[in-house]
């Protein structure tokens, strides 16, 4: 089966990204949490990001119902990561795999940075809604990231 929209993907692609676990908790007090690298920064007075969720992923209504979501940049050795929050019905993260901040949403405990939002706006944009968060806590560190360009993962970045 043909990709109608392969040539629009491959064309998004050639922006490098980072890779995100978006997290929050669901109306049940459960934890969903799936891959993103529609993550952008947006402003620094209010602290503001954004990240991109469509519309058919399963977790889209605990995402539009939550209050707020954490956001879990993964360094360049979390592709395991990365590939379990892509794919349906993850195995759930463990006691031992996150932290929680002010929001409630997990943050996993490795990462290069993390960001506790609360949410800001929510925006309708075809067949996605942009999730514009205030960030109520963040930090990072100085681990290299996971890198995604071009449908593939890439390890650590070259100094120009
Ligand atoms: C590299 C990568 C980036 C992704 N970025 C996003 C994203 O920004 N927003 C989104 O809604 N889904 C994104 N996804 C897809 C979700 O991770 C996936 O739809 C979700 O984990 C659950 O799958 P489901 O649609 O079968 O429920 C991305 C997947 C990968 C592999």
């Amino acid at each position: 089966m043909t990709d109608e929209f392969r040539p629009l993907k491959n064309a998004f692609g050639k922006f490098a990204t980072g890779i995100a676990i978006a997290s929050c908790v669901d109306a049940n007090g459960d934890f969903r949490a799936l891959t993103v690298n529609s993550f952008t920064s947006v402003s620094l007075k209010p602290a503001l990001l954004l990240w991109c969720i469509e519309n058919k992923t399963a977790a889209y209504t605990s995402f539009m119902e939550a209050n707020g979501y954490a956001l879990s940049i993964l360094g360049a050795d979390q592709t395991a990561l990365s590939n379990r929050f892509a794919g349906r019905d993850p195995e759930p993260l463990s006691k031992s795999e996150y932290e929680i901040w002010e929001t409630g949403a997990p943050l996993l405990k490795s990462r290069i940075a993390g960001f506790d939002c609360r949410i800001h706006r929510r925006h309708k944009a075809g067949d996605h809604v942009i999730l514009v968060g205030e960030v109520v806590r963040f930090d990072s560190n100085d681990e290299t990231p996971l890198v995604y360009y071009a449908s593939q993962y890439h390890a650590g970045l070259t100094a120009k």
